[in-house]
């Protein structure tokens, strides 16, 4: 990292259960639990809106009273100090940026940013947790602004996170499955070092030069206290 240029960082669902807020594929995963075809699919929101809107009104109460946790930090001052140029992430937590990181590309948008699918007017999310229509169209299809299945992904926020992690000499993927596509591509866009940080081994191992198995949190504080 200190020989580093241009380091980037790449983030999933794991950077954020030590700050309480379950991952997917894990072992108390939400994928455990509940079929995303179910809740998680545009094909969902139109078909079963109901039951759509009471599972992202569960994630968002859950996000309520939870806070960036040390690693998330960390990251922050990392980006302060120079030490990395930027994080693409997979979470829609907010939790990098309330954390303080400001180049910050969120691949898979932001559950707090609640809009209308009809008529794209901004929603709040009080509305939208009572279970309101839009109030500019009137029509029930408030939604957060995340990314479903069967989705575009932001193209901006792409676009950004393949230049930046094409251009690293350094990629940490911290927390992540590598199971959904496209954003699982873009650590092998990397033309330097690509290290992976997680709390299991994935294997893929021709794709990684180093893997650190342990968790996200602890990690980020060693390599702090290394620095
Ligand atoms: N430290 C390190 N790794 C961890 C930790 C931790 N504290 N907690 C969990 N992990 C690991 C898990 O073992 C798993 O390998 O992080 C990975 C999380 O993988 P997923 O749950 O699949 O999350 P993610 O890869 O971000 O999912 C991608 O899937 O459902 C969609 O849109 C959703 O953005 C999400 C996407």
């Amino acid at each position: 990292m200190k020989e580093s240029n241009n380091t980037v960082v790449f983030t999933g669902a794991g950077m954020d259960t030590e700050s309480n807020i379950p991952d997917f594929r894990g072992k108390d995963g939400w994928w455990r639990k509940i079929d995303p075809k179910s809740v998680a699919t545009i094909d969902s929101f139109h078909s079963n809106y109901e039951v759509f809107r009471e599972f992202y009104s569960t994630r968002l109460k859950l996000l309520k009273n939870v806070k960036p946790h040390k690693g998330h930090y960390i990251l922050a001052d990392f980006e302060k100090r120079g030490i990395i140029k930027s994080i693409a992430t997979q979470n829609v937590s907010g939790l990098h940026s309330s954390a303080g990181n400001q180049k910050l590309y969120e691949l898979h948008g932001n559950i707090n940013v609640i809009k209308c699918e009809n008529c794209n007017a901004k929603g709040t999310l009080k509305d939208f947790l009572d279970g309101k229509s839009c109030s500019v169209c009137k029509k029930e299809e408030l939604r957060p602004a995340v990314v479903l299945f069967g989705e575009q992904l932001p193209k901006d926020a792409w676009d950004l996170a393949y230049d930046s992690i094409k251009q690293s000499e350094l990629l940490l993927v911290i927390g992540t499955s590598l199971e959904v596509y496209p954003v699982n591509q873009l650590p092998k866009l990397s033309k330097g070092k690509v290290v992976l940080i997680n709390n299991e081994d994935l294997g893929l191992d021709s794709d990684f030069d180093m893997k650190i198995i342990g968790k996200a949190k602890a990690v980020l504080e060693q390599l702090d206290s290394l620095i």
